[in-house]
């Protein structure tokens, strides 16, 4: 799209009347993050050290994670009263070479369901990595630079994260050290090889690399990992040496912080075609994605208009439907700061479904405390069923969804479909299709008995 000189006008947006698509200019490009935490009308209880009854300090954790990150996790300096962070120069110019991504009228969805609903969806699939992860890689690496670490360590569960680690480590001149979940790391090679392509180093967790590894691998060798596991791991290594520091890609509130550049550009896209969301859904690892998409809309509603906005989990990992509101840690270890949020409890073991990204024990506390305030609601799906939708939006929209964006695609038409039960009324359901899924064609065809 063209945004220079007399094009100016023309450019402000552009709908394609055949996909619907809507598009933002680069110039349009949000240059600031929205700092919802700011906005609760409630407070969120604060994190506690792992083993004393004390609020922590940044002090307790300054050797696990950059500045920065402990501003923001606890509410320090801008983060604890400026609603707007301005994105630094560097992220924002990583931003222009993929964002603002396109939010598209899902037509094609829309008349196989012959719904009245109008059912939008914004793609974060469009950058090398695949899924929104990036959007606070880019950010988290671009804060340890400044700060003079050499290496970055995580833990990645489907891999989506660890791929948007490695590809912004590589671009800020750092090291990546990724403990990828024995049951992808098995399952999901490509992704694997992409982080080698990148340059990270990638292990499979529970690994021989750290005592907590070897300690899980001993007390059951056939362990498939989890996120709680990989992320142990990640701050034992990052205990040991002082030029390592730790990322985290979906529990955090940095994490979630970043990611409200979607919301953003979604609450632009959305005023160019005078349209208000009734219903908005993401699906829910560690909530980043959904926090970030809602975030900008959660208390702006227009006055007499009430809005639904649903987190879709797993099933077999129903922290937000079935899990309990409570201090808990955020590895298996026991090494964070605990934590207020709904939580399975951090010796949780998720089951090994193929939605790894939201094979996680706990959900963060910005997002658990919108849930237990019943500002968002939540809804849990089998397996089977998310993959079938994830087959459904391929043959109607084009788009393998990943296994975890599934989960939106499934709750976007259990919503659609309820709303042709409601004559004179015609909801406009936004959902964030956070990655796509052409590196997880295994676990489809596995499921859906295509092998
Ligand atoms: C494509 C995709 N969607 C969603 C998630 C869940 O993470 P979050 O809830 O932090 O957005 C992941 C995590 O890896 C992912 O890869």
């Amino acid at each position: 799209m063209n945004d220079g000189g007399n094009m100016e006008t023309r450019s402000q947006f552009v709908v394609d009347s055949l996909q619907c698509k809507i598009h933002l200019s680069e110039a349009q490009l949000p240059t600031h993050w929205y700092n919802l935490a700011v906005e609760l009308p409630f407070s969120i209880p604060p994190p506690m050290h792992p083993y004393h009854e004390r609020p922590v300090s940044a002090d307790d954790f300054r050797w696990l994670w950059p500045a920065e990150y402990l501003d923001a996790e606890l509410r320090a300096g801008q983060y604890a009263n400026e609603l707007r962070i301005e994105i630094p120069e560097s992220v924002h110019q990583a931003y222009r070479r993929y964002r603002p991504t396109p939010l598209v009228r899902a037509r094609g969805l829309e008349a196989y369901l012959d719904t009245r609903a109008e059912i939008y969806y914004k793609r974060e699939d469009l950058n090398p990595g695949g899924s929104h992860k990036f959007n606070t890689a880019v950010a988290q690496a671009h804060y340890a630079a400044q700060e003079g670490v050499d290496t970055l360590v995580t833990d990645t569960g489907a891999g989506q994260w660890g791929t948007a680690l490695a590809l912004a480590c590589s671009q800020f001149g750092m090291n990546a050290e990724i403990f990828m979940v024995r049951k992808s790391f098995d399952e999901k090679p490509y992704r694997r090889g992409l982080m080698k392509l990148l340059g990270a180093t990638v292990l499979t967790s529970p690994s021989e690399a750290t005592e907590i590894g070897r300690q899980v691998r001993r007390e059951d060798p056939g362990s498939n990992g989890s996120l709680g596991i990989g992320m142990s791991e990640a701050i034992e290594l990052v205990r040991t040496s002082p030029h390592r520091k730790l990322a985290l890609g979906c529990m955090s509130y940095h994490a979630a912080l970043h990611q409200t550049i979607i919301g953003l550009e979604v609450r632009a896209q959305l005023e160019l075609i005078d349209r208000w969301p009734d219903v908005m859904i993401g699906c829910v690892g560690g909530g980043s994605n959904f926090v970030g998409f809602t975030a900008p809309f959660l208390f702006a509603a227009p006055s007499g208009r009430t809005m639904e906005f649903i987190a879709a989990e797993p099933e077999q990992i129903p922290c937000l439907t079935v899990g309990e509101y409570r201090y808990d840690w955020a590895d298996y270890n026991r090494q964070t700061p605990r934590l207020a949020m709904y939580t399975l409890g951090s010796d949780f073991l998720p089951p090994p479904i193929h939605a790894g990204g939201l094979r996680y024990h706990a959900k963060n506390p910005v997002l658990s405390a919108l849930v237990k305030h019943r500002i968002v609601g939540s809804r849990s799906y089998p397996q089977g069923d998310v993959f079938t939708a994830g087959q459904l939006f391929l043959r109607t929209e084009g788009i393998l969804p990943a296994p975890e964006s599934a989960h939106a695609v499934l709750a976007a038409i259990e919503v659609a479909r309820d709303a042709g039960q409601k004559k004179n009324h015609r909801p406009v359901i936004v959902f964030c299709l956070s990655g796509h899924g052409y590196l997880d064609l295994q676990g489809y065809m596995d499921v859906l008995g295509h092998s």
